[in-house]
């Protein structure tokens, strides 16, 4: 039976980290030059309804190096739902292509267009969740950390779709999970209440402490613009500076799944400095969705 990647959820435990090894096994293959074409001929149609420089351009590469190809739909292009129905899109990409990603607003559009495929969807980002950017966050916390259950994780910001990704990875994963948001911004109840292993305050400094990892991301979404002045105010006190990161572990890590704004959840010299490694970050949204694509190709 077909499987698609929709949530965190989507995954058992075993499956994730069958993921993470196949992800590390197709990054050495790359770094190596060694040819891996295992999705020759295969073709992707990636729906976006959202801007994008990452998810667009590392499962683009990732297609042509697993030998296939990727076709990019605009915004404008298919104008999902208002052109025609999701799901005459998804019966229609069924009969061309053999897997879709697409990036939308409402979480119902993905799990519509996975309803009604015959073929692998791939959540490529929604309003509710973001499960690539967190396999890629959890195969950097893997590779920097050695072990992610012993890793103490914080989240500082908006308790939004990377956040309630990381809450069910949590979940799924058991590694300490605690989150800061200002009140009025905390993450998805639903989430939260699966997740025994994440905790949630409202203080950036308490979430901090003996933190192994420190995360964090915009404090609007794409889609959220018009709050953008109002979040600056009431998100102040949640940026990631120096002077929060003092009560971090002193070997903590620095983690955002980008596109950043600088100076506001995030400094400067806190992005650029010792501690981050958002672009090993970045990389790692392309070996591990190559691994997320040669996986679903197999289960169906
Ligand atoms: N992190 C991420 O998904 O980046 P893009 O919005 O550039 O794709
Ligand atoms: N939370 C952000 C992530 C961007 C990759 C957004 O939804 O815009």
């Amino acid at each position: 039976m077909k499987r698609d990647f929709i949530s965190i959820f989507d995954l058992s435990r075993k499956e994730m980290y069958d993921l993470f090894e196949l992800g590390q096994k197709l990054k050495e293959s790359q770094k190596k030059g060694v040819a891996h074409k295992i999705l020759r001929d295969k073709t992707l149609a990636m729906v976006f309804e959202k801007p994008s420089l990452r998810t667009r351009v590392t499962f683009e590469t990732g297609m042509t190096q697993l030998g296939g190809h990727a076709i990019y739909l605009a915004p404008a292009d298919i104008k999902l739902g208002t052109r025609e129905t999701v799901p005459d899109a998804a019966k229609s990409l069924s009969r061309w292509v053999d897997l879709v990603m697409a990036r939308v607003f409402a979480h119902k559009t993905v799990t519509d267009l996975a309803e009604n495929a015959t073929i692998p969807v791939i959540n490529g980002l929604s309003d509710l969740e973001h499960p690539c950017q967190v396999m890629c966050d959890l195969l950097t916390i893997i590779e920097h950390k050695k072990s992610l259950k012993k890793t103490m994780v914080a989240y500082i910001g908006d308790g939004n779709n990377v956040c309630n990704s990381l809450i069910a990875a949590s979940a799924l994963l058991g590694f300490t999970l605690t989150i800061a948001t200002p009140k009025g911004y905390e993450p998805h109840k639903d989430y939260l209440v699966k997740a025994q292993k994440t905790r949630l305050t409202h203080d950036p400094k308490e979430a901090v402490k003996d933190a192994d990892v420190v995360y964090t991301d915009v404090w609007a979404s794409m889609g959220q613009e018009q709050e953008a002045e109002k979040r600056k105010k009431v998100f102040s006190p949640f940026q990631l500076n120096a002077e929060l990161l003092n009560h971090a572990n002193k070997n903590h890590v620095i983690m955002h799944c980008l596109p950043a704004h600088r100076g506001e959840e995030i400094t400067d010299d806190v992005i650029d400095g010792s501690h981050s490694i958002v672009f090993d970050q970045a990389e790692n949204r392309l070996h591990i969705q190559k691994a997320i694509m040669v996986w679903l190709s197999q289960q169906s």
